[in-house]
């Protein structure tokens, strides 16, 4: 342990944090520290997403519903906080961002390898994503451990089986639900499938906050990772054959919890409460 005490700046490495903002743009276009800034942000509070994610699925295989539903709501205010920072990010006109897009081609949101991890261990896992890190044994390290590790999805199918539940198939889990919605002595599970939605659905409103805003800003011009997405398509990969905004729309479509959003179909009178 250190000897000497820390001050604000030793303890936050403010120093360092703060020497991370390197604009290309040469005259500096004004625009560009906001649009680093933003990025990286974003890129911080995808890390905390991932240390909660990680320690929600501990929780939630140990049997512990009420420390997992504690955690699941932080994931779902920081995402909360995602979406809303797509405000700043707007409040660049296109015209300013095209004074420095083209410093910054060929890098991309698509290479976001804290983005994808995050996608794989909320259930959404997608080998392809891998091809976009060659060359790159950390990123393709920390993806191959999230494409294996269990997800948010597996940690709480081993959660309704420790309660008793049957879950091997897709139907068993789908009834496994029917019946934690509709019984009051599962409060405690009812609570975190709901948290659970609320977080999927969280993201689903930012997968359709960053469409937009990208539309706003770039129109149906080519993504500047164009050519990653062209190289996946190369790979016989049909999700990835419209580059740009046409991608991102595609992505508004995907959810975490497909079973969570299929079992309001099923759920009929009896329900405690409804
Ligand atoms: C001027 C602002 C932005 C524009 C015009 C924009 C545009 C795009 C486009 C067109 C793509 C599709 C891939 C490509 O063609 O390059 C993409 C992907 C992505 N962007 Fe952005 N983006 C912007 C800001 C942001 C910000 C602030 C973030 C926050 C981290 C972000 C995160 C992502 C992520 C994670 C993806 C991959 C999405 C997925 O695979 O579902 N973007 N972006």
């Amino acid at each position: 342990m250190s000897t000497s005490q820390p001050s604000y700046e030793s303890y936050l490495q403010i120093q360092g944090l703060l020497s991370l903002q390197k604009p290309l743009s040469e005259p500096e276009a004004h625009d560009e520290m906001q649009f680093i800034i933003v990025h990286q942000v974003y890129e911080l509070w995808f890390k905390l997403l991932l240390h909660e994610a990680r320690a929600t699925i501990g929780h939630l295989q140990k049997g512990h519903a009420g420390p997992a539903y504690w955690l699941l709501r932080r994931c779902i205010e920081i995402t909360r906080v995602l979406i809303q920072q797509m405000h700043v990010m707007e409040t660049m006109s296109p015209a300013k961002f095209l004074e420095f897009r083209d410093c910054l081609k060929p890098a991309s949101g698509l290479q976001s390898a804290q983005f994808r991890a995050l996608e794989f261990y909320s259930g959404m896992k997608d080998p392809r994503y891998l091809q976009l890190y060659p060359g790159d044994p950390a990123n393709t390290g920390l993806l191959k451990e999230a494409l294996h590790d269990a997800s948010l999805w597996d940690g709480f199918v081993d959660l309704l089986h420790s309660r008793g539940f049957q879950v091997s198939d897709k139907e068993q889990q789908l009834h496994a639900l029917v019946e934690v919605y509709g019984n009051e002595r599962m409060l405690d599970l009812h609570q975190l499938a709901e948290a659970m939605i609320e977080y999927d659905e969280a993201f689903r409103i930012w997968r359709n906050r960053h469409y937009l805003m990208a539309e706003r800003m770039i129109g149906f011009k080519p993504g500047t990772g164009v050519q990653h997405t062209d190289q996946m398509k190369m790979s016989g990969e049909d999700a990835f054959k419209d580059p740009g905004v046409n991608y991102l729309k595609g992505r508004t479509e995907h959810r975490f919890f497909p079973l969570l959003w299929e079992v309001r179909s099923r759920l009929g009178g009896g329900t405690y409460g409804a």
